[in-house]
Formats: structure tokens, C-alpha cells, sequence
């Protein structure tokens, strides 16, 4: 009954859209090696360069050490340990709100909680840009959903104006993944005021990254007590896995009652919670990593403006190479590996049709020397791509 499928991914082929999986050997990591090469890794989301530190890795091993390798259940039925409370009170004390609740991802945050917000009969408003994991949060949610384009605060005034929806619920991503740019957090949450509609925000790829204390876009524009809903990772700057929504102990008690994501689905190991707490521990008393994260942004920043992209708008350090046409795209990242550069190429449907790219991000683990070598082999590679 499969039979269907090899002509489909020949069809994938043809049009440059096939995935396919590439192991790393060894650890993550500023250089990796896939395939017996050691490559510069420039496209990883370990913003901090945690993954592999050796604290995080020994509050994991104790933690397994101590309490074994699974949680065993769903919290709602016997896999609630004290270190889930533990990490949720350290991570409501970091984002600055009353309570904090985990998820086993961000894609279950994303996917389960605007389900547990708004409803049939209620309308949602999402940036298109918006993560997959939002987008499908929203379809899920059974909600009516309109779609705003890209930072429109305009256009999201316009919809809200005309909504006759009983809840509204805005959702945006803090920081977006495939662009490096952020959400017009202040006038947003001045519409939703306006209009009385509840704001969903995204901080994947803020948390750990932005703000005094790495707290994330909310905490940099001083806006965090006017968020309603904060979602962040675990398994980007903070190097573990698992995710979480920070907000009111109200909104956390409902989320307990309401989030399928959360009631259906089995607790965090306590590996990654121990892991996670040691990350921010980390945060707090390292500020030099991101010092370090800004300088090399900014070397990258100015070395691909140089080359003629436009990095406006670029606020976290993901970089966006836009080369256009999938192939394009492909065959840069094929020449840039065999220059010794790990960037992988980013096709529909994660970015619009004709914007296929590089997605550069950089670590506080790589060197200057890193970023540099990375942006004369582009140059060549640009040279013979014509
Ligand atoms: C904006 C955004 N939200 C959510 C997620 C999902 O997070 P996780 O990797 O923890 O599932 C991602 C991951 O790529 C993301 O980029």
C-alpha cells in the first residue's frame, strides 16, 4: 500500500526539495564531523555553546544517577518529580512571571497550548512567518485563523478591528528562525491592549539570547508583564531539551487542566531538567558568553553585508543568506562543505518559494578566525556560482 512513495520523493528530488538525514559523529559542537570531515558547524541553535559543556552534562548525569532515566508517566499521573518543580520555579524566576509550566518541546507548546486558549467560535492571529509549530498549533486549535503578513502591524490592526470573535488571541515568534528579525513587540501588544486580545510570543529563539539577563525580547523591551503567554526551549541556548510557557499561575493551572500537549504526553526525564537548570545557572553568572555571541554577530553581520546581503532587521545571531531558487541554495551549502563549512540549506516549506537560503547562525563557542574563514569561502563560492 506504500508503493506510492518512492515516485513521490523522486518527485521531491526533481524539484530540490528531498530531506534526508546526515549523522554527526561525536558530540555537537562549533566543528563537527559528519561523514570522517571535521566542519565548521554554522547552523545550529546551541546559541550559548551549551549542549556539550560539562556542567550541564554532570547535573545530567547525577540527575539520571539519582532518579533514573525516565519520568515513567504524564505529570498527571505519577511522573511529577520535584525537579520539574524545580526548573519551573528557576525558569519563572528568570523570565520575570508568577509560574512556569514544561512541555517535551517547544513543538508541543506551540502545537497544544493555542488549542487550550482560543477554540470554535474564537479567532486567532498569526504572523505568517510564524514557526511550523505555531501554524499548527492554530489549525489544531479549530479556531478561525487569520493570517497577517510578515511585522504588519497595519494590517493586524485592521483584522483585529474587524474580528467579532468572543477570545482573540495574537501569536507571533519573538525572534524569527529562518530571518534572525523580531516582532514589532511594542506595538503589538498596544493593539492587543486596544482590542482586548490575549498575546502568544514565541521566545525560541530569544531565550538565552536577548535582553539583560538573556531573558529573552520581551524582557529587552521591558515588556514581560504585558505578554500574556511566553513560550521558550530548553534545546536551543539553554542546550538541553524539553520546552516551556511562562506566565500567570492562573494561566499555568489551566494549561494543567486544558493543554493536550501537556496532559497526554509523558513527563521530562529528569536528565534534562537537571541539565536545563544547570544552563541557568550558567546564564546568570556568564554574561561574557553572550558579550562573546554579540561580537562574533556582529563580525558576521557586517562581513555578509559586505558581500551584499541584507541583514536588516537581524537581531539574534541567525543570518539569513538568501540565494533564491532551491538549487541554488543547494549547491552553495555543497560548495561551502567542500571548502569545510557545515550550512545547510533551507528550502520550501520552511521559507517562502524563491527566498530558499543559507541559514548561518553562530554559537559563542566559535572563534573569530571561524567567522572569517566562513565569509572568504562564501565569497569564493558566490564567485563560482556566478
Ligand atoms: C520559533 C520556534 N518555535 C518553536 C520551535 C520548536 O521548539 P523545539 O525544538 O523545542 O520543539 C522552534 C524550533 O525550531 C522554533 O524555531
Amino acid at each position: 500500500m506504500l508503493d506510492w512513495i518512492p515516485a513521490e520523493l523522486s518527485a521531491l528530488e526533481a524539484k530540490g526539495l528531498r530531506r534526508t538525514l546526515e549523522p554527526i559523529a561525536g558530540a555537537q559542537g562549533p566543528v563537527v564531523e559528519i561523514s570522517g570531515r571535521a566542519l565548521v558547524n554554522l547552523c545550529s541553535n546551541d546559541y550559548l555553546g551549551l549542549a556539550r559543556d560539562p556542567r550541564l552534562r554532570d547535573a545530567a548525569v547525577q540527575a539520571t544517577t539519582r532518579l533514573g532515566a525516565g519520568a515513567g508517566a504524564a505529570r498527571l499521573v505519577v511522573g511529577d518529580m520535584d525537579l520539574h518543580h524545580e526548573l519551573e520555579a528557576r525558569l519563572a524566576r528568570m523570565k520575570g512571571t508568577g509560574a512556569a509550566l514544561l512541555f517535551s518541546s517547544g513543538y508541543h507548546v506551540n502545537a497544544g497550548v493555542v488549542g487550550a486558549l482560543v477554540g470554535p467560535g474564537d479567532a486567532v492571529f498569526s504572523d505568517e512567518w510564524n514557526h511550523a509549530s505555531i501554524i499548527d498549533g492554530c489549525r489544531l486549535s479549530r479556531a478561525d485563523v487569520q493570517v497577517y503578513r510578515h511585522r504588519d502591524v497595519d494590517g493586524l490592526a485592521r483584522l483585529l478591528a474587524s474580528s467579532r470573535a468572543r477570545r482573540r488571541l495574537v501569536a507571533t515568534d519573538a525572534v524569527f528562525g529562518m530571518d534572525g528579525d523580531a516582532a514589532p513587540l511594542g506595538e503589538i501588544v498596544d493593539l492587543c491592549e486596544r482590542h482586548g486580545a490575549m498575546l502568544y510570543l514565541d521566545e525560541a529563539h530569544s531565550t538565552g539570547v536577548l535582553g539583560p539577563t538573556g531573558a529573552g525580547l520581551a524582557e529587552a523591551l521591558g515588556l514581560t508583564a504585558r505578554v500574556d503567554v511566553l513560550m521558550g526551549t530548553l534545546g536551543k541556548a539553554l542546550g538541553s531539551f524539553g520546552a516551556f510557557v511562562a506566565g500567570s499561575p492562573e494561566l499555568v493551572d489551566w494549561l494543567v487542566c486544558r493543554a493536550r500537549t501537556f496532559v497526554f504526553t509523558t513527563a521530562l526525564p529528569p536528565a534534562c531538567c537537571a541539565a536545563a537548570i544547570a544552563a541557568l545557572d550558567v546564564l546568570a553568572t556568564e554574561p561574557e558568553r553572550r558579550a562573546r555571541l554579540d561580537a562574533l554577530s556582529r563580525r558576521m553581520k557586517a562581513g555578509l553585508e559586505a558581500l551584499g546581503f541584507s541583514m536588516r532587521g537581524v537581531v539574534a545571531p541567525i543570518f539569513p543568506v538568501v540565494l533564491g531558487e532551491e538549487r541554488r541554495a543547494l549547491e552553495a551549502s555543497r560548495l561551502l562543505r567542500q571548502r569545510g563549512f557545515h550550512v545547510k540549506a533551507i528550502r520550501p516549506p520552511t521559507v517562502p518559494p524563491g527566498t530558499s537560503r543559507l541559514r548561518v547562525s553562530l554559537t559563542a563557542s566559535h572563534a573569530p578566525a571561524q567567522v572569517d574563514g566562513f565569509l572568504a569561502a562564501l565569497k569564493d563560492v558566490l564567485a563560482a556560482l556566478g
